[in-house]
Parts: C-alpha cells; sequence; structure tokens
C-alpha cells in the first residue's frame, strides 16, 4: 500500500472521529466493553456525569464499590467528600462533569494497572474534548499521571497549574486519600482556591 493510500484511509481509531464525536457515542461504544479484563467482575460501566457544558471538570481513578453498583462516579464515602470540595469552592455537582480514568471497577478497590488505563483512557480523552471545561481538577495520582503523561508523583505535582492540551490542570489529592490523611486537606485546599481564582469564582464564607 502506498503512502498517499495510508494517509487517506479512514480513521480506524474511535477516538479519530473528531467533531463528529459525542458523549452519546462514547458511551455506546462503550456498551458491553471487553476491551480490558475489567470486565469480567464489573456490574456497571461508569461512565461519568454531570453538566455537559461544565467550566470544570473533576477526573477521579476509577469506580469503587459503590460507583459499580449504582453505576454513577463518586457516590460512596470519597464521593461525599468530593461533594464537600465542590461546594466549598460555590459550585454543585450538577455545574461540573466527573469522570474516571478508567469506566470499571478495579476489584477489590486495588490500583488500575497500566493495560486497563491504556484501554480505557482514549473514552476520557474523548470527553474531555467534547465536554472542553476551562479546567480540570485531577484527582490522584492516576488522573494527573495519565492526563500528564509522567511518572511524577502527586505529591510533587499538585499545588502548581499544568495543562492538559491547552486546558488549564491541577492535580490534588483523591478525596480517598484525604480520608485517610486529613492532615492533608489543608494543602488540597489551596488547591481548590487556586482553581476558584482561575475561574474567576468568589469563594463562599464558611
Ligand atoms: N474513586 C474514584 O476514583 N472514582 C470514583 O468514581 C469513586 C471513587
Amino acid at each position: 500500500m502506498g503512502q498517499a493510500q495510508l494517509r487517506d484511509s479512514p480513521p480506524s481509531n474511535e477516538a479519530a472521529l473528531g467533531n463528529t464525536d459525542s458523549l452519546e457515542l462514547i458511551s455506546k461504544d462503550l456498551e458491553g466493553c471487553t476491551r480490558c479484563k475489567l470486565c469480567n467482575a464489573r456490574k456497571n460501566i461508569v461512565f461519568g456525569e454531570g453538566s455537559p457544558a461544565a467550566r470544570l471538570m473533576f477526573i477521579g481513578e476509577g469506580p469503587g464499590e459503590q460507583e459499580d453498583l449504582q453505576g454513577r462516579p463518586f457516590v460512596g464515602k470519597a464521593g461525599q467528600l468530593l461533594d464537600k470540595m465542590i461546594e466549598a469552592i460555590g459550585l454543585s455537582r450538577s455545574q461540573v462533569y466527573i469522570a474516571n480514568v478508567v469506566k470499571c471497577r478495579p476489584p477489590g478497590n486495588r490500583n488500575p494497572e497500566g493495560d486497563e488505563i491504556q484501554a480505557c483512557s482514549p473514552f476520557l480523552f474523548r470527553q474531555v474534548q467534547l465536554i472542553k471545561p476551562e479546567m480540570i481538577v485531577a484527582l490522584g495520582k492516576f488522573a494527573a499521571q495519565t492526563l500528564l503523561q509522567t511518572d511524577e508523583r502527586i505529591t510533587s505535582l499538585r499545588g502548581k497549574l499544568h495543562s492538559y492540551q491547552g486546558t488549564k490542570l491541577m492535580p490534588t489529592f483523591h478525596p480517598a486519600y484525604l480520608l485517610r490523611n486529613p492532615e492533608s486537606k489543608r494543602e488540597a485546599w489551596l488547591d481548590l482556591k487556586t482553581v476558584a481564582r482561575e475561574l474567576g469564582i468568589e469563594i463562599p464564607r464558611r
């Protein structure tokens, strides 16, 4: 096959669909997904939810037990803390968009593995491309490392603004980590205040 033919061939990757893409199409592409081994034990695919016009997007790691049961992101204990973090900067859950790096629960809440992140992250990238948030908050190491394509630790990534394909990105601690390490909430709050400032949101008095 010649070079020209190679260049002209239709895109084989779903992510290459460009401006014909939609959240509905992404969700449809995930129906019955068997692209990685997480399909074996999942009960529900957790696509993500929120406003498709959100200025701010929160990206977590992957569904836990409650999320797997309900098919919704961040509805367990960590989700309750995430709701408080969102409200602390004067927003509500319905105003933002919440998604995860992997859409199916890693068994026993283990960390997602490299092959699983590789199989699933294109769907997240498509969600970000469609929602076009002004800013992304990467919750924890897996979201931050996947979006920024780095091995750096969350402790060195957090607290500074980064860029994901031209979109401002703030890495911060995952709410589940904050539940185990409440002394780190102070740093997470500093990160959220930076996010609010960048979005021109006045922080409500507490
Ligand atoms: N932790 C995550 O990273 N995502 C969820 O949806 C729930 C818990």
